[in-house]
């Protein structure tokens, strides 16, 4: 295993209280895998990225628990300075937004090459060159032309590549990239997760995409992990996942993609609301909305049961699972 997140745990404590924002959440990504992390917004995806990457605001937050192994030791062990090491050149995190993670007085060459003249000690004009070649690699039209340009003169689309560019400048076993298209539009969106599965698959990189949009993860996706309240609640194989879900909240997730063969068909919503975390539901955090929910499942936290019926390793965090699947 590349990574393996074992137990983890984050909270945050704020005035008004103490949010359990990540609740023993374990996943783990192999070398030239593509895991999706799904789950409405705040369920954890991304304060369980920022654990990963060492880049968690603390406080307010404070990993309270767990470990994060990656190629064989612990991150959280490790200290600041060893942690930026592994940072950039082992793992590289692309966000939304790429024009609040780029520098807009710096030109895109420049930040690019920031990447070898730091890391790597080249010289200013191989650096440039490197800039270029990746500018080519993530297939931005005119790279050397470009190359002098500031963030905001490209597109949204375009800035993506560059952080895509950046996130692979040193060629990092691990790539997390959060949310990496919910700015764009649809047919951007597709162009850039396309080439993002591209290269994954090029340069053998762990990569976990985290999404709330179950639609972009299927053909890029080896693996699913489902969050609900800082848990796990359901990881599988994704083609299992789309075959029949083992828990009710797959399931209205699924049940609320748009599909094109079902055009017309009125979209299903999960009723209710994500519970708030400073408050979490005794019991299956999902009862207060989940259609199938009975008595014990107001009272007994459902472990992360195996899917037996599975050969490749699927897990559900659902009492009924099994019923789930069949159903
Ligand atoms: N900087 C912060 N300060 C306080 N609470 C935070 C902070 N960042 C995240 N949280 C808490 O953690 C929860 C999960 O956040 P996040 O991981 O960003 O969700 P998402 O699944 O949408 O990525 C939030 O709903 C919030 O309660
Ligand atoms: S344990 Fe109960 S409430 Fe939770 S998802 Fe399963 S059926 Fe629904
Ligand atoms: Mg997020």
């Amino acid at each position: 295993m590349l990574l393996d997140v074992h137990d983890l745990h984050v909270e945050f404590h704020t005035r008004d209280g103490v949010a359990q924002a990540v609740n023993g959440v374990s996943y783990g990504v192999d070398e030239g895998e593509t895991l999706a992390v799904l789950g409405e917004s705040g369920s954890g995806k991304s304060v369980t990225a920022q654990a990963i990457m060492g880049i968690l605001d603390v406080p307010p937050g404070r990993i309270t628990g767990g470990e994060v192994i990656f190629r064989g030791r612990d991150l959280l062990t490790l200290k600041e300075e060893q942690r930026r090491k592994v940072r950039g050149a082992e793992m590289a995190m692309i966000f939304q937004d790429a024009l609040s993670s780029l520098n807009p007085v710096i030109s895109v060459g420049d930040q690019l090459g920031e990447m070898f003249t730091v890391h790597r000690g080249m010289s200013k004009k191989d650096a440039r060159a490197e800039a270029v070649e990746l500018m080519d690699r993530v297939r931005i039209p005119a790279a050397r032309e470009r190359v002098r340009q500031y963030p905001h003169q490209f597109s949204g689309g375009m800035r993506q590549r560059i952080m895509i560019a950046m996130a692979l400048a040193l060629e990092p076993a691990l790539i997390i990239a959060d949310e990496p298209t919910t700015a764009l539009d649809v047919t951007v969106q597709a162009q850039v997760m396309e080439l993002l599965a591209e290269l994954q698959r090029e340069y053998r990189m762990g990569l976990i995409l985290i999404t709330h949009d179950l639609g972009v993860v299927a053909d890029v996706a080896d693996r699913i992990a489902v969050m609900y309240a800082g848990r796990i609640v359901e990881s599988a194989p994704v083609h299992d996942i789309y075959k029949a879900p083992a828990h009710p909240y797959t399931r209205g997730l699924l049940d609320s993609i748009p599909r094109l063969d079902q055009k017309g068909r009125e979209l299903y919503a999960i009723r209710g609301l994500p519970p708030n975390l400073m408050d979490i539901p005794p019991g299956c955090a999902f009862h207060p909305r989940c259609p199938m929910a009975r008595d014990v499942c107001r009272t007994d936290e459902p472990p992360l049961y195996e899917v037996t019926e599975s050969e490749a390793g699927r897990g559900s965090a659902c009492h009924f699972w099994r019923e789930c699947l069949h159903g």
